[in-house]
C-alpha cells in the first residue's frame, strides 16, 4: 500500500498538498452496527451528551475568502454569488463529531437552490453539496441532539434562516460600508455597524493578500444553544478541524483593512 503512495506524494504539487489539508472528503460514510442497535439520536447524545453551550455561525465574504488561498487558479466565485455566504454553523468545544450520520443529496433537494446561492463552494475542487456533506459530518451532527437541528435538513434549514437574519450586506450598505479597493475602513467603525445585530462578542476575520493588505475574510458570530444572538465562550479557537481550511485571523485593531469587490472573472485578484 505505502509503496504505492509513495511515489504519488513525493511527486505532489505545492497545490495539491494544499489541498490534502482540506477536509478528507473520504471516508466519512461509516455506519456503525451500534448506530442501528442504538438508534442515531441516542448513540449521539451518550457520546457527545450534548454538552456544548455556544454555537458559532460563520459568515464568509467570497472575495475574501479567495485571498486566503496562497494558490492562484483554486477560487471560483459563480455568477450567481454577489454576497456573503455561509461557511458553517458549529458547535463549539465539540472536539469531533462521530461521523455517523450519513448525508445524502436527496436530504437537502428542497433546498438546493438556496444552498447554491448562500452556501457555495468557493472552491474549484469541491462541489457545493461535497462542503455542505463534510460541514454536516464535521459539525451538524454534533449539534443534532438540538430540537430544530437534529436532521441535515433541518440543520441547512436554520443555517439559511440565520444568513436571512444576519443580513451583513444590508447592515453595512446602511452605514455606507461598501467593497472597495481603495478604501479601507477601520475595525472600530464595523464593529460598532454590526454589534447592534450580531452582539457584542462577533469577531472580524481578516487574511492578508499578495500585497500585504489586510483584507476582510469572514465574521463569526456566536449563539446559544437556543439558536438566539450571543454567548460566552472562553474558547477562541473553534475547538474546530475547519481551522485547516480556515487561515483567517481577527482583523488587527489598530490596521485598517479592505474589504474588496467580488469580481468572477478574477477572483483572487479583484484589484489587480
Ligand atoms: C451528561 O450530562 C449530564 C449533566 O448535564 C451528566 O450528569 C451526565 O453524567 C453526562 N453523561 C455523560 C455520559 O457524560
Ligand atoms: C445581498 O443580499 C441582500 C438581501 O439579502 C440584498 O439586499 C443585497 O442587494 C445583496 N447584495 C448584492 C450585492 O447582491
Ligand atoms: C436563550 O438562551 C439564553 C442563554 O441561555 C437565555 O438567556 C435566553 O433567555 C434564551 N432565549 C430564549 C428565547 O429562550
Amino acid at each position: 500500500m505505502w509503496s504505492s503512495v509513495l511515489p504519488l506524494l513525493v511527486s505532489l504539487s505545492p497545490a495539491v498538498l494544499f489541498l490534502l489539508q482540506l477536509p478528507d472528503y473520504t471516508n466519512t460514510q461509516e455506519v456503525t452496527w451500534e448506530d442501528y442497535k442504538y438508534g442515531r439520536s441516542e448513540l449521539q447524545d451518550e457520546k457527545q451528551n450534548c454538552s456544548w453551550k455556544c454555537l458559532l455561525f460563520t459568515l464568509q465574504w467570497p472575495s475574501g475568502f479567495c485571498q486566503s488561498l496562497n494558490k492562484e487558479n483554486l477560487c471560483i466565485i459563480p455568477e450567481s454569488v454577489n454576497n456573503w455566504t455561509i461557511h458553517g454553523l458549529w458547535p463549539l468545544g465539540v472536539m469531533s463529531c462521530c461521523n455517523c450520520w450519513p448525508m445524502f443529496h436527496s436530504d437537502v433537494q428542497e433546498l438546493e437552490d438556496d444552498l447554491n446561492e448562500h452556501w457555495p463552494s468557493l472552491l474549484k475542487k469541491a462541489s457545493s453539496f461535497h462542503f455542505w456533506r463534510d460541514e454536516w459530518e464535521k459539525h451538524g451532527a454534533c449539534a443534532a441532539c438540538v430540537e430544530g437541528l437534529n436532521s441535515p435538513l433541518r440543520y441547512f434549514q436554520i443555517s439559511l434562516k440565520l444568513r436571512r437574519q444576519f443580513d451583513l450586506h444590508q447592515f453595512l450598505e446602511a452605514a455606507d460600508i461598501t467593497p472597495s479597493c481603495e478604501r479601507p475602513y477601520k475595525v472600530s467603525e464595523v464593529r460598532q455597524v454590526l454589534a447592534p445585530h450580531l452582539g457584542d462578542k462577533h469577531e472580524i476575520q481578516c487574511v492578508k493578500d499578495h500585497q500585504d493588505r489586510q483584507v476582510w475574510f469572514q465574521v463569526k458570530i456566536p449563539l446559544s444553544h437556543n439558536i438566539t444572538v450571543g454567548c460566552d465562550h472562553q474558547d477562541h479557537s473553534d475547538g474546530d478541524t475547519s481551522s485547516r481550511s480556515s487561515p483567517g485571523h481577527p482583523c488587527p485593531p489598530h490596521v485598517p483593512f479592505y474589504y474588496y469587490p467580488i469580481d468572477h472573472q478574477q477572483p483572487q485578484r479583484p484589484c489587480g
